[in-house]
């Protein structure tokens, strides 16, 4: 799976970088380094949705440092195969 994180100018400022660190922690504890491409990615159109991830083809909106553990394992954990 391509997990993208954007990191234009809106959701730079609703914190990607946050959600980036505790997607790769979160990647790492689960083992999923050879299942789960993490990449940072240009403004996914859902500025105001932010922070907006893509999970192949599907989207996570409202992303942030203090739910990206909740998210993770509720939406991409079970998308992952
Ligand atoms: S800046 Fe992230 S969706 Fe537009």
């Amino acid at each position: 799976m391509v997990l993208s994180v954007c990191v234009g100018s809106s959701c730079h400022l609703k914190g990607s970088y946050d959600v980036i660190e505790a997607f790769k922690r979160l990647i790492e504890k689960h083992g999923l380094g050879d299942k789960v491409e993490l990449r940072a990615c240009f403004c996914l159109g859902r500025c105001s949705d932010g922070v907006a991830v893509k999970a192949d083809n599907s989207y996570i909106l409202n992303v942030n440092g203090a739910n990206a553990e909740e998210k993770f394992e509720n939406e991409i954990l079970p998308l992952v195969s």
